[in-house]
């Protein structure tokens, strides 16, 4: 069966850490959230995917190759200009060998789910469907497609990114599409899957399935829950079997060096070639290759880019630093505070609380 990744997105709630890597690339628990994606299609029996990329799309295939070592066959296209979701599907289309009648899987490309791709597909043959949806349930669906179905489980209406939204279950990000479907979208231009491919087939009375399930779902959209999904990762809360180390309460990756007195758990991450000082805290945070964090610092709830310098003392609570920024002694950032790379903040320059706010 085919699959289709769709990792073309620019990212913009994750900057600054996506100006130097595009999200899908961006390691959650030591690997691209590409890298745990796949080793679940891999898991459910998929065994080709089809990457849609389009912004950064060179890092990809430098990455993960023709997916030999990742135990699938890897394929790439490029967009020269973005053509958004249902865009991208469309202009995949020619590299699929699925049958007309045939399922093909698609799978937005920053999503952390522990979802049964093998039940999904089923669900989609029983029912008949054109397109079956993965749909799951959130407190606030304001910022998804939200899905009502009828109680036969037969989507009623798509409502992208809705103020009012009529139901809490959503669009999860991963479809299959009976493959003829594919060809009747628009060629060339850029069509969102969301806002125009799926009202018109329910306009069009296509049948159309929600296949509603409530096993572990992340959007890692914002840098909140980008630590989140990393943290659920490491301590095993959401399986993969591309976690590159023992599930725990902290994922060391191999070539880091960590003072023996330096406080690491909440399920973080210190990427590989990373250092932490002595005496320093870790709690529930992402540091990327090469981060180094001083003395005594206290980093809680953030993520630290590639090569970025905490200096000793500094605290970190919930804030964004960018790949290669220094942050110099003397230095408190909270509440999604955001440095952007290579930026250097001075001894002292920035003390900010929330409680003083
Ligand atoms: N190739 C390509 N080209 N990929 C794209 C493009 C494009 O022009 N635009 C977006 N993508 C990819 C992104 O990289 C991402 O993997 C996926 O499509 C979805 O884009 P997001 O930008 O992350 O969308 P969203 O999170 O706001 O909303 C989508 O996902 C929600 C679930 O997480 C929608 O599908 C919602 O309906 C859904 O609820
Ligand atoms: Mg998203």
């Amino acid at each position: 069966m085919d699959a289709v990744m769709l990792v073309g997105g620019q990212g913009t709630r994750l900057r600054p850490l996506t100006m130097s890597a595009p999200k899908p690339m961006l390691p959650v628990a030591g690997v691209p959230v590409t890298a745990h994606m796949l080793a679940r299609a891999r898991d459910a029996g998929i065994t080709r995917v089809v990457l849609a990329t389009s912004y950064r799309a060179e890092v990809f295939e430098e990455h993960f190759g023709d997916g030999s070592g990742h135990g699938l066959e890897l394929e790439y296209v490029t967009e020269t200009e973005p053509l958004g979701t249902g865009g991208a599907i469309r202009n995949v289309a020619s590299r699929l060998r699925s049958g007309a009648d045939e399922p093909v899987v698609i799978f937005n490309g920053d999503i952390l789910s522990g979802l049964d791709i093998g039940a999904l597909v089923e669900r989609h043959i029983t029912a008949d469907a054109a397109v079956t949806l993965h749909l799951t349930r959130v407190e606030d669906p304001r910022a998804f497609g939200v899905v009502p179905t009828d109680p036969a489980g037969r989507v009623t209406a798509f409502l992208e990114k809705t103020p009012d939204p009529p139901t809490n279950l959503i669009n999860a990000g991963c479809y299959v599409f009976r493959r003829s479907l594919i060809d009747t979208i628009p060629a060339g231009r850029p069509v969102s899957v969301e806002r125009e491919t799926f009202p018109s087939l329910l306009a069009a009375g296509v049948p159309v399935v929600g296949y509603p399930d409530d096993t572990y779902w992340l959007d890692l959209g914002t840098p909140a829950a980008f630590v989140l999904g990393s943290r659920d990762l490491v301590t095993g809360r959401m399986p993969s079997s591309a976690l590159p180390g023992p599930v725990g309460d902290r994922l060391v990756l191999p070539g880091s060096t960590v003072a023996t007195d330096a406080k690491i758990g909440g399920g973080s991450t210190i990427g590989a070639g990373a250092s932490v000082g002595t005496g320093a805290r870790i709690d529930g945070s992402v540091l990327f290759d090469r981060a180094s964090v001083g003395a005594g610092a206290y980093v809680r709830d953030s993520v630290v880019g590639r090569e970025a310098v905490i200096g000793n003392g500094v605290v970190l609570e919930n804030v964004v630093i960018g790949d290669g920024a220094v942050i110099e002694p003397g230095n408190e950032l909270r509440a999604g505070a955001r440095v952007f790379p290579g930026a250097v903040l001075g001894a002292g320059a920035v003390r900010f609380s929330s409680d003083r706010a």
